[in-house]
């Protein structure tokens, strides 16, 4: 029995960029939106029929869209008063500019508001550089070649010095574009982006090995497609047998080359051109099938052709590129025959994420096939499953060396919180959760914390994790810190944490130092209550330190408060004052001059007469005037005299 291979190059038909835009197309269609496309789609009459036949319409301007339709911007792009034009009239629309275009728009435009002249290498009355000149702002230049890049550069050299961005269209010729670089080298105010796509050199490079490979080339295009002339001249000069085709129908007339039916192990290899699409190659696939098994009865068909695509299996892990993003699923394409789909749910765990946050446009993703309809052509794709695959890994080695790793809080739940990290759901109990226990889990919902993971059950798939160790650790690294530089009379602003009757403890962030009653206030208080409260914030400063136990005294009491600093520049010796008389002693009493100032009125100085007991003459509260006699600044006394004062009036009467 024969036995033969077909491969289809996997650069083969639509360039990234095409596939994407064709397939926003039949995005609309499945969902039942009217479409229209800006000019033609792609240069294929098949797939212009195929969508034509399908009821999307070709406008050339957005002024020619029905409000009920939904235009699509093919890969090409537009300039920006396209969007303005669609916009201003609220049309909807659907952006299918290949993101590689897209950058040199925005290339363009920032030059241009730079104050720089965009000058873009390629054809002026292609669609994609007439929509790049459309972002470049007014002065944006167009030019063919290496020469009048060089005629160009030498005028503004001369005349006008203005600097000068030099980007190439997207499918720009290599070789042309490096004399422009060459050229642009002598002229300082030029500045050259490399802009080129490199999906047709891609597309060129793997024919090349395809045909090596092979005993058959098939090359599809349109005969006068300049890309698909060029991929077929490539293949013919690596593989003796080489045929170009427009499409399937062509194989039928198509004679198999001499010698083939001798061969037991054949080896054909399919290539395309940029606007192939998929559906055409398939065919030539299948028809080139059916013709091998011709040459052979023994052959079985079935077998053969489904050997020749691309395999796919459910749990199979593959890689893909989203194609396009919408509000409930990303599309993605696989490389198979199917049209892969990640639901939002296969995206993330996180709620409050959207698809268009996880994934865009372009990006390759690892991905796990979760159920495949071959009947429909649709694969359901997962990559959360991926990534908690490749997650939990990053999870196990995270408990072994100890790493510190950082998620979001999901959700709380009963007995702790689920945090999500590298696409892993990790369990917090609630004691490990936080190191204050009146923090509640809600709270945690949300906040992006750092943990470290104290359990892996690999079999099941489950991880526990800790944030107080990560809390713990990290107050024991300020704490170590803090006991290494704290010095006497270094000052920390703190938060009162608790009162007790001797002080207030005053958190220094981590630390607590105590701040004894007396250095509360500069009057005498019963309670630290008198003077502050717990969560006020104070600005402290060390007095004394312990760093063997630990302990730290704290100072509060500022000098410019001192009331002995205050009666000082305000009074002196011979100064009469009126003051309360705020306590009695059998040998006199203690007058209060101003809060936390009090005078001494000696028994001998509380009238002009004897006094043998001073309440006969004095009671609490009473208000005297009486001269200040004598300051002990050292030892901070204040002697007092109602009598002095009698006498100074002439004395009392008898
Ligand atoms: Fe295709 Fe985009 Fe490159 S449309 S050729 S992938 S720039």
């Amino acid at each position: 029995m024969k036995k033969f291979t077909i491969t289809a190059a996997n650069s083969a038909g639509f360039c990234f960029g095409v596939d994407r835009a064709v397939k926003l197309v039949y995005n609309e269609i499945y969902n039942g939106s009217k479409a229209a496309t800006l000019g033609e789609i792609i240069h294929n009459p098949h797939v212009v029929s195929e969508l034509s036949r399908r009821g999307v319409r070709i406008i050339d301007s957005p002024l020619e869209a029905g409000q009920d339709e939904r235009v699509i911007i093919r890969s090409h792009g537009v300039g920006a008063d396209v969007y303005e034009a669609l916009e201003s009239r609220g049309i909807s629309y659907s952006d299918g500019t290949c993101p590689f275009v897209r950058r040199i728009q925005k290339l363009a435009r920032e030059c241009s508001e730079q104050g720089k002249i965009p000058v873009i290498m390629g054809d002026k009355s292609h669609p994609e550089v007439i929509g790049i000149a459309g972002h470049g702002g007014k002065d944006t230049v167009v030019l063919p070649d290496s020469a009048a890049l060089g005629e160009f550069l030498e005028k503004n050299s001369g005349n006008l010095k203005k600097k000068v961005a030099i980007m190439p269209q997207t499918t720009y010729n290599i070789s042309m574009w490096q004399q422009c670089v060459k050229i642009a080298e002598g002229y300082p105010e030029a500045e050259v982006f490399d802009t080129i796509c490199n999906a047709t050199s891609e597309r060129q490079k793997e024919a090349a090995e395809l045909a090596a490979n092979s005993d058959m080339m098939i090359v599809i295009g349109g005969r006068h497609s300049s890309n698909t002339l060029k991929l077929f001249e490539i293949c013919r000069e690596v593989c003796g047998e080489c045929v170009l085709i427009e499409d399937a129908s062509e194989l039928n007339e198509m004679k198999m080359p001499e010698g083939f039916s001798d061969k037991c192990d054949i080896r054909i290899g399919i290539t395309a051109g940029a606007s192939t699409p998929a559906d055409i190659i398939k065919e030539v696939k299948n028809q080139m099938s059916e013709k091998i098994m011709n040459m052979d009865e023994d052959f079985n068909f079935e077998e053969a052709l489904d050997a020749s695509f691309k395999r796919i299996y459910t749990g199979q892990r593959v890689e893909g590129y989203i194609t396009a993003v919408n509000n409930t699923e990303a599309i993605v394409d696989v490389g198979t025959k199917h049209t892969g789909y990640v639901a939002l749910s296969e995206l993330t765990d996180d709620p409050s994420l959207k698809p268009s946050d996880v994934v865009k446009v372009g990006d390759k993703v690892d991905l796990i096939v979760i159920k495949i309809n071959d009947a429909e052509g649709i694969v359901q794709l997962s990559k959360k499953k991926v990534d908690a695959m490749k997650g939990f890994d990053e999870i196990v080695k995270a408990k072994e060396e100890g790493t510190i790793l950082e998620g979001t809080v999901t959700s709380a739940v009963k007995g702790g919180v689920i945090v999500l990290a590298n696409g892993v759901r990790v369990f917090i109990p609630a004691s490990q959760a936080s190191i204050r226990r009146d923090e509640k889990l809600e709270a945690l919902v949300k906040k992006t914390v750092k943990f470290k993971i104290i359990e892996v059950k690999e079999q099941r798939g489950q991880a526990i994790g800790s944030i107080k160790a990560v809390l713990t650790a990290e107050r024991d690294a300020a704490k170590a810190k803090f006991w290494e530089s704290v010095k006497v009379g270094d000052v920390f602003k703190g938060e009162v944490k608790s009162l007790t009757t001797y002080g207030a403890f005053v958190d220094l962030g981590g630390i607590d130092g105590l701040l004894h009653i007396s250095e509360l206030s500069w009057n005498r208080i019963k309670h630290p209550s008198e003077a502050v409260s717990v969560g006020d914030t104070l600005e402290v400063y060390v007095k004394d330190l312990d760093k063997e136990a630990g302990r730290i005294s704290l100072g509060y009491k500022k000098d410019e408060d001192n009331p002995w600093v205050k009666f000082e520049s305000e009074y002196s010796e011979g100064t009469n004052v009126t003051c309360k008389i705020v306590s009695i002693t059998p040998f006199g009493a203690f007058a209060q001059i101003m809060p936390g100032i009090d005078g001494l009125i000696h028994i001998s100085q509380v009238s002009d007469k004897r006094v043998t007991n001073v309440k006969d003459v004095l009671s609490v509260g009473d208000e005297v005037t009486a001269k200040i006699t004598e300051i002990d600044s050292d030892k901070k006394r204040i002697s007092m005299s109602i009598k002095a004062v009698i006498e100074e009036n002439g004395g009392s009467e008898e």
